[in-house]
């Protein structure tokens, strides 16, 4: 299946030769003109490191606890929705993917799987619940409580839509995604049985939640909170002193608000504000090794990975989205030895500089 897969750019060209364009622009796609996508990418390129040597390091661990938990890398699955538009057995396949990996899988709000099917599909994983606000807060209350039984041991908050941000290539394309694909957790919170449009979907959800609204979502969680979609000190403080046990520093992978900081480049400040009394995790961007490295080494506690995860379960189902999570734990590993540390917490600020050269990646 992996034939010929170096690195996660195969797996990414393989997954979008076999995606049609509705789902290629859904799945890959960003907001606007998709410079936020584009830059989350680039602007890890924008760190260069400073290698020690004959530290006498003979054998590294990517291995690390996040959240009172162990990881195998820091190396997380973040919350796609709709993952049975891409693969069958859509988010149970990504979540043994996950546990095969020994990482934790973020399960989406928009899960075409009920949480009970993903924590049966791999028992004993570690896995967190991803959770947009309900107008309905019964709603969210029945889905955090179906998933909180189930096994989930956080609940991650994502404050970033709604709305949806301005997906240019789902208008021209007109992707919907299928009346068949189920979202059979809201539907069951719901006491409905019925599926829903991506659009119903987001009708029933909330922009109007306030700060003040955080300490009764993290007491109705009754399991650790994290604040996902944020990309000022600012906002992570307020965070923190609402109650959450941590942060994702995120843009939504650019599919939000086109011309959002990188999140590379909001991770720095946030790391400073709140960096020593709540976890901080990031996403976007991040296609190797070494962006986990350097994530790590600004103070990040993991990172998450949305599309390289997704496109390792188009192009080859659970095996897939494990080859995935492995190369890119691989590649960690490697570029920890080669910087001459032990494991991702002995990265620090003296591993990097800030390159000279004028960015010119994406173009
Ligand atoms: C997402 N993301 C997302 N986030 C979330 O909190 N709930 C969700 O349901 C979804 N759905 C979703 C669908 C698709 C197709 C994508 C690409 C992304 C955002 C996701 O969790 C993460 O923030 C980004 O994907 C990170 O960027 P990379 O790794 O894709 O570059
Ligand atoms: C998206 C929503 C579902 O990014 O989070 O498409």
């Amino acid at each position: 299946m992996p034939e010929g897969w170096v690195n996660v750019f195969d797996v990414q060209r393989e997954a979008e030769r076999k995606l049609d364009p509705g789902r290629l622009g859904y799945f890959s796609g960003g907001a606007g003109d998709e410079l936020t996508a584009r830059e989350n990418v680039d602007a890890w390129r924008d760190w260069r490191l400073r290698p020690r040597q004959l530290t006498g390091v003979e054998t590294v661990s990517t291995a690390v606890e996040v959240l009172g938990g162990p990881v195998a890398a820091p190396i997380l699955v973040a919350p796609v929705a709709f993952q049975r538009a891409l693969d069958p057995e859509g988010e149970t396949a990504m979540a043994r993917a996950a546990a095969a990996a020994g990482t934790v899988m973020c399960l989406s709000t928009l899960a075409t799987a009920r949480p009970t099917e993903v924590a049966a599909a791999a028992p004993g994983a570690r896995r967190w619940f991803q959770l947009y606000p309900f107008s309905d807060a019964g709603i969210s209350r029945a889905l955090m409580a179906e998933a909180i039984e189930a096994g989930f041991e956080a609940v991650v908050l994502t404050v970033d839509a709604p709305p949806g941000g301005n997906r240019e290539q789902d208008r021209r394309t007109g992707y919907a995604i299928p009346a068949e694909v189920e979202i059979p957790g809201i539907a069951a919170a719901l006491g409905r049985g019925k599926p829903f449009s991506v659009t119903g979907v987001f009708d029933l959800l909330t922009a109007s939640l306030t700060w003040d609204d955080l300490a009764g979502i993290a007491a109705d969680a009754g399991v650790p909170l994290l604040v996902k979609g944020l990309l000022t000190a600012e906002d992570a403080s307020l965070a923190v002193e609402h109650g959450a046990a941590g942060v994702v520093v995120s843009n939504h992978g650019g599919r939000q608000l086109d011309r959002s900081v990188a999140t590379a480049d909001a991770l720095p400040e946030i790391v400073e504000a709140v960096g020593r009394r709540a976890t901080v995790l990031v996403d976007g961007g991040i296609r190797r090794g070494v962006d986990v490295a350097i994530g790590v080494a600004l103070g990040a506690d993991a990172v998450l990975v949305g599309r390289p995860a997704i496109w390792g379960l188009t192009a080859g189902g659970s095996e897939g989205a494990e080859w995935v999570l492995r190369a890119l734990a691989e590649e960690l590993a490697l570029t920890l030895s080669l910087l001459g540390v032990a494991g991702p917490r002995d990265l620090s600020h003296e591993h990097l500089r800030r390159a000279l050269a004028t960015r010119v990646y994406s173009v």
